[in-house]
């Protein structure tokens, strides 16, 4: 809820459903790029997250793969957004994935849109997938339920509006706020170690603002921001809340779902750090024993 001195805010939308659903191919279509034909196979292997603008204003979407082994990253993913689209190929229906994409979405208390993805096949069968997802107390509004249903195609673009729409809609009744003068706070999307570059960490600001330059403290890592790039890779100097963005300059990579934030010097942000390694290496060692 707005309040005191915060200010508006773009939603932050997760993207989940079942293995080659078309989350992606919908992703790509309201960016329009091409990611899903670059991956490998076709596989989301990692969270992308994007801003994008859209007619009802800025959204900020995070990807994720609909392969069972990623269950972790659904949960993560269900804890840093606001809202889920939950995408159900209308060839397919209701499957494992989509089925535990909606448990991870009631225990996160995260509002659930439906995208019944694929329309354009012959094969689709949306009133079915309708009445597998009532069937796991999905219910859409017609049927005096409380859940958006939009029928889409990432193929032709076929409802994609309309979902946009749905979006900007749900995230009206929310009143998303945050601060965006204060100090930068979110969360660590995903990390990796790039050869030339080092440690890069995708983080999302939650509140604040995050600055080139910066020292920031990641879990159990630390550093002093020393280049930041958005998600077409182009240098940004600072970056607001809902705002997805690569930070360059920590010590290591932090996992996925850590909490960062600004640290007022460098000194405390390593001490905290240190702190918090010691503290894991503790109960790691403790685990062992037991
Ligand atoms: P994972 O990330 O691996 O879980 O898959 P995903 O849900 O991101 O699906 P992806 O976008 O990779 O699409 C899987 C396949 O379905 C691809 O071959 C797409 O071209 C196809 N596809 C996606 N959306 C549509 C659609 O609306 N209509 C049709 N006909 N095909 C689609
Ligand atoms: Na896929
Ligand atoms: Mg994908």
């Amino acid at each position: 809820k707005i309040e005191g001195d915060t200010e508006p805010r773009a939603p932050v939308v997760t993207v989940m459903g079942h293995v080659d659903h078309g989350k992606t191919s919908l992703l790509d279509y309201i960016r329009h790029t091409r990611v899903t034909s670059g991956e490998a196979g076709g596989i989301t292997q990692h969270i992308g997250a994007y801003s994008v603008e859209t007619k009802g204003g800025q959204v900020t979407f995070i990807d994720t793969p609909g392969h069972a082994a990623f269950t972790s990253m659904r949960a993560r993913g269900a804890k840093v957004t606001d809202i889920v689209i939950l995408v159900v190929a209308a060839d397919d229906g209701v499957m494992p994935q989509t089925e535990e994409a909606i448990q991870h979405a009631k225990a996160a208390e995260v509002p659930i849109i439906v995208a019944i993805n694929k329309c354009d096949l012959e094969s689709a069968d949306p009133d079915r997938v309708t009445n597998e997802l009532a069937a796991k107390d999905v219910v859409p509004e017609e049927w005096g339920g409380d859940t958006q249903f939009v029928k889409v195609s990432a193929i032709t673009g076929e409802g994609v509006d309309r979902l946009l729409e749905a979006i900007v809609l749900q995230s009206e009744i929310m009143e998303l706020g945050a601060i965006a003068e204060a100090p930068g706070q979110g969360v660590v999307i995903e990390s990796r170690l790039d050869r030339g570059r080092g440690p890069v960490a995708t983080v999302l600001v939650q509140n604040g603002s995050l600055k080139q330059g910066d020292v920031i403290i990641a879990g159990e890592c630390f550093g002093r921001v020393r280049a930041m790039l958005d998600d077409t890779g182009q240098p940004t100097k600072s970056v607001g809340p809902s705002q997805p963005v690569e930070v360059l300059g920590l010590n290591g990579t932090p996992a996925a779902g850590d909490d960062f934030s600004v640290a007022t010097d460098e000194r405390s942000a390593r001490e905290l750090a240190e702190f918090r390694a010691d503290k894991s290496q503790e109960r790691r060692q403790a685990t062992q024993q037991a």
